[in-house]
């Protein structure tokens, strides 16, 4: 079978970024990362990549004067490298439909909370503030709207009595950084298929998320 292809799509830390790497190069993955994309210059994530050998690119949005322009861009870039997906990390722009609809059912994000509960940003905060005793990390295929397009896998952890805004955030990237990989994996292996079918794990249609078991 011949190696997926993924960009990857940061803005920060890359933290995901890293075990994406990881995983490709223990050999657990039959796929490579074609390039690592950023909107910003100082992503320690591209420090990442290149110290990989990975190919990288900034497309600074702030050049842009609208996310028109700045996806048209991104759109340009990505096309050079044909990608099977594009898998966002912690990547700080909202894409508009046009870029979505272009690589539809090809787009990956992965967020801190159990969708659809807490979209959007400051989840764990917002998860303590509300006394929740469970929170979690999904990983969703990107559609036009934010942080609502089909949920793949959701991963689960508790909420425990006196822990702190560091330890959910912990609890957060510990699954993030195990959970990402394995789909990843299973896009590579064509054991998760996404198409204008839908969403089929395994051959059948998934028609919940899968719990990520850990
Ligand atoms: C992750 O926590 C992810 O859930 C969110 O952005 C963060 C990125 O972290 N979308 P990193 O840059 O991969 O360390």
């Amino acid at each position: 079978m011949t190696a997926m292809s993924f960009i990857v799509l940061i803005s920060g830390n890359g933290t995901n970024l890293q075990s994406i790497i990881d995983t490709i190069e223990a050999g657990q993955m039959n796929a490579s990362l074609s390039a690592v994309i950023s909107n910003n210059a100082e992503a320690y994530g591209l420090t990442r990549a290149k110290n990989h050998a990975i190919v990288t690119r900034v497309i600074d949005h702030r050049l842009y004067d609208s996310r028109d322009s700045f996806d048209q861009a991104l759109h340009r870039c990505i096309q050079e490298f044909e990608p099977d997906y594009i898998v966002l990390a912690g990547f700080m722009r909202i894409l508009g439909s046009a870029f979505i609809n272009t690589y539809r059912h090809k787009i990956l994000n992965i967020h801190p909370s159990l969708l659809p509960k807490y979209k959007g940003l400051n989840t764990y905060q917002r998860a303590m503030e509300n006394r929740e005793t469970e929170h979690g990390v999904s990983i969703h295929l990107v559609t036009s709207e934010l942080d609502a397009g089909p949920v793949l896998m959701l991963g689960r952890y508790s909420i425990e009595e006196g822990n702190t805004l560091a330890d959910l955030e912990q609890k957060g990237h510990r699954l993030e950084h195990r959970m990402y990989p394995k789909v990843l994996q299973w896009l590579s292996e064509k054991k998760l298929q996404i198409g204008n079918h839908g969403i089929e794990f395994e051959q059948q249609i998934l028609r919940k998320p899968i719990e990520f078991d850990q």
